[in-house]
């Protein structure tokens, strides 16, 4: 994928939304507010959905607080999420340096779809732009030296397919135990294999975290979730500001 046109991504918006949401896009990109007070500006340009999306981060980092254990994230794309809760530690347990996040995704899109997913998604949707990995790493690095204890290396990025690398990254850390897990694969398989390689990773208040259970245009990821943990096992709790995202937590 080499540029952000490119990119097939499925949208729910009606086309005056769209059109509306580009003309914020136009705005942004053609801001007049000076450069040094751009970002503490930047909730002139922020839409309901990106508030309510981190207003969901934000309440699942406060369930965590008092559970030990990193932050997992399934399914990355341009990363906006690790950046949030990079900021959410800094916020709510700067010295936390125990609190790893680590993101996993192949950045080149979808590696592969199941007949559990579905007609309307295929392989290489979501891809995000070429190298975007590397501009990752350096938009993470910018949030872990603007919080203390910024000398300790507090995130990774794994890519590849994490049906390889997570039962990789576990054995080479077999210290780990996830404390927040973020599904955002959209898929089958890629959402079972990893549930299932994380469950011995799991303790009491850890936090699953599901972007579309429910939704029909990725029935994938509510079948992993039957199959590997049964719906009636734990309380499938929603975001009350957002129609799809949902969470579970251990007991
Ligand atoms: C919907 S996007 C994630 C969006 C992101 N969490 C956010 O909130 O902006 C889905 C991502 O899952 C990744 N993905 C899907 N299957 C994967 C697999 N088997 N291994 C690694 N990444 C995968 C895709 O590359 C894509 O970036």
């Amino acid at each position: 994928m080499t540029s952000n046109q490119e990119v097939r991504v499925l949208g729910g918006s009606t086309q005056s939304e769209a059109d509306r949401k580009r003309e914020m896009v136009e705005r942004l990109r053609g801001s007049r507010v000076a450069d040094g007070e751009l970002l503490d500006n930047i909730g002139l340009y922020l839409t309901r959905q990106t508030l309510s999306r981190i207003n969901f981060m934000q309440d699942l980092y406060r369930r965590i607080v008092p559970v030990h254990g990193v932050i997992m994230e399934f399914g990355v794309r341009w990363g906006q999420n690790l950046a949030l809760f990079s900021n959410l530690r800094g916020m709510h347990e700067p010295y936390n340096y125990n609190r790893k996040i680590i993101g996993f995704d192949t950045f080149e899109g979808f590696p592969s779809v199941a007949p559990e997913d579905g007609d309307r998604v295929q392989e290489g949707d979501y891809g995000v732009a070429e190298a975007w990995q590397e501009e990752l790493e350096d938009i993470l690095e910018f949030h872990t030296q603007n919080a203390p204890i910024s000398h300790k290396q507090k995130h990774e990025l794994v890519k590849g397919d994490a049906t390889e690398t997570l039962p990789q990254y576990l054995n080479e850390h077999p210290e780990t135990i996830v404390a927040l897990a973020y599904f955002d694969f959209d898929l089958y398989k890629p959402t079972r294999d990893c549930l299932e390689a994380i469950i011995p990773h799991l303790t009491k208040g850890s936090v699953l975290a599901f972007d579309e259970l429910n939704t029909p245009e990725f029935p994938g990821e509510t079948i992993a979730v039957r199959e590997v943990l049964g719906l009636a096992k734990g309380a499938i709790r929603r975001d009350p500001n957002n129609p799809l995202t949902s969470f579970m937590v251990i007991e």
